[in-house]
């Protein structure tokens, strides 16, 4: 299926139409965000290395029975899914405090977090993505308590299955964040799961391998998402 006119483009990826009304290509671009868009760099590989590393996770996660929008991997940055109309409400699950967690609350970085704490966010970069609660979804109309019952119950499954992955790859996946999105009356998980909007550290020494590498500065972003992709198996050197 080929890509027609732009739909959409966000901090990351741009979203084309196609001719199936019911289908969509992202296209993972190389462009790398923080603070809500206003740290923006362009990073040799991301996209590429992103495109492959969420396919991997969605046919996992497809494979554990969990309804993806994901189609079909069809080059190199680009992918078809299936059109959602989306939710704009951010799923969030924590296993370990890091992030706006430790800033909110006080907790120290690390600590585990029994059971995972799930938490929601309102997708709005002007307003800095701001925490929310059900009273507020529901009020507000982002999503019905059904919707919402369905999202966390999604939300930790997708837990119990990469948790186990990442961890048999000798990582801790310390937080995540999840979309969903409706399609012919059906919840789906939307949008990906990539390095950029998690938080994986090596289990041993607690190096982090994911996008608080860009946050803070601290350098070989993309090469960290390359070691996770290899330690779980995506193939990215082909
Ligand atoms: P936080 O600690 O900044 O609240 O983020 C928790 C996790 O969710 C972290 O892995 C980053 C991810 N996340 C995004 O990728 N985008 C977002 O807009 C938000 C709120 C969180
Ligand atoms: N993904 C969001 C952004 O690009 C939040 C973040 O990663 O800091 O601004």
């Amino acid at each position: 299926m080929k890509k027609t006119t732009e739909l959409y483009a966000g901090k990351a990826k741009t979203v084309y139409h196609t001719d199936d009304p019911d289908k969509l290509v992202m296209h993972f671009r190389n462009d790398t965000s923080a603070f809500d868009g206003e740290k923006v760099e362009q990073l040799d590989r991301k996209g590429m290395v992103n495109n492959r590393f969420n396919a991997f996770i969605m046919q996992r996660l497809q494979a554990a029975g969990i309804p993806v929008h994901f189609e079909s991997l069809l080059d190199d940055t680009d992918t078809l899914v299936k059109r959602l109309d989306m939710i704009p409400v951010e799923c969030v699950v924590r296993n370990f405090a890091a992030g706006s967690l430790c800033r909110r609350l006080g907790v120290e970085e690390g600590m585990e977090l029994n059971p995972p704490v799930f938490e929601f966010f309102l997708k709005n970069d002007a307003l800095h993505d701001p925490m929310v609660n059900e009273s507020h979804v529901e009020t507000f109309g982002w999503a019905s308590p059904q919707e919402m019952v369905r999202m966390r119950e999604l939300s930790l499954q997708v837990n119990e299955v990469l948790s186990k992955l990442f961890r048999e790859a000798g990582m801790l996946l310390v937080d995540y964040k999840l979309e969903f999105g409706r399609y012919h009356g059906e919840l789906l998980l939307g949008d990906e799961f990539s390095p950029d909007g998690c938080r994986l550290w090596d289990a041993k020494s607690r190096e982090k391998l994911d996008k608080d590498r860009f946050r803070q500065g601290l350098g070989g972003v993309v090469e960290a998402y390359e070691e996770v992709a290899r330690r779980i198996g995506v193939g990215i050197d082909a």
